[in-house]
């Protein structure tokens, strides 16, 4: 027996039953509230297209209305879009407010917006060094902050897509995204230990090198031939993503390392 959420649907998991079907009695997410930022392309888009096929009503964030457009299009009925810069003042409670605005509760929320700068600690603008840390740093914490009062209330999750960069052996180049990308699993660690304690679970999925548009560009200035094909999938990190988010509650998969099979030239 479980008690089940106080917006009456099961928490996730709980629909869960030990069945002879591989498909039989998996966990729905219909009747959810999810919020994903940076749902625009990539990763993001394959989150928000995954959680709304699950049944959740996902609002997508980013930026550029028309990626938006054609991930509500190509998601779900349940999708919707706001754009924003998750950066900018006032955003986080804007994010929080249009999901409640459609759904009675907050119950996952998905942190894949970010950018990577790149180029030495000699050579790093601080302008830009500053950029980085506010989107892929300060944004979070802040949406996060405002997500809290109803993920509380939920018993909601949260989860992070952080960077594999975070155990890499060389950094050289790649500073500013190593100094944002392990400030984030800080404060991931952080917000597991404070809000456990009151039925928020705290999940991060940390890929490899994943094709998504990103990707393509970093290939094209290094000069590489892009081969997404070596690549993980934007749908591989999705699908682990999702699975984890329907564990049953005794259970938090705390660090998703995932990484492509084969290897590519970057
Ligand atoms: N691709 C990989 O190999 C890989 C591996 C490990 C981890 N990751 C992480 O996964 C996340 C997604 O990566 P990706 O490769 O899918 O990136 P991507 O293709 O560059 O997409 C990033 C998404 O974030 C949005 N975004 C960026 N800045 C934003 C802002 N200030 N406000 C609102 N939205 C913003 C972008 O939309 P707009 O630009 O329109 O705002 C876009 O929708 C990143 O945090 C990245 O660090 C990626």
């Amino acid at each position: 027996m479980t008690n089940g959420s106080p917006n009456g649907a099961p928490l996730e998991g709980e629909a869960r039953k030990p069945s002879k079907s591989s498909n039989e009695g998996a966990a729905s997410l219909f009747g959810r509230g999810a919020l994903v930022t940076g749902a625009g392309r990539g990763i993001g888009r394959a989150i928000a297209q995954r959680l709304a096929a699950l049944g959740a009503t996902v609002l997508c964030v980013s930026r550029t209305q028309s990626e938006l457009d054609e991930t509500v299009t190509s998601a779900d009925s349940r999708a919707f879009a706001l754009a924003l810069d998750i950066s900018a003042d006032g955003s986080a409670q804007a994010m929080v407010d249009a999901l409640l605005a459609r759904v009675p509760s907050l119950d996952i929320l998905v942190h894949c917006a970010g950018i990577m700068q790149t180029g030495s600690v000699e050579g790093m603008n601080l302008v830009d060094f500053d950029r980085a840390f506010r989107i892929n740093v300060r944004a979070p914490y802040a949406l996060t902050q405002a997500a809290l009062p109803a993920l509380k209330i939920s018993r909601g999750q949260v989860l992070f897509v952080n960077s594999s960069i975070i155990r890499a052996a060389n950094t050289a180049g790649r500073g500013t995204h190593a100094v944002t990308q392990s400030a984030l699993k800080a404060f991931v660690n952080c917000l597991r230990d404070e809000v456990n304690a009151d039925g928020v679970r705290v999940l991060s999925i940390v890929p490899g090198r994943t094709a998504t548009p990103r990707q393509e560009q970093l290939f094209a200035a290094a000069g590489q031939p892009y081969r997404p094909e070596l690549l993980l999938q934007p749908e591989d990190v999705a699908e682990l993503a999702c699975d984890a988010l329907v564990l049953p509650r005794t259970a938090e998969a705390t660090d998703l390392f995932v990484r492509p099979m084969q290897k590519s030239p970057l």
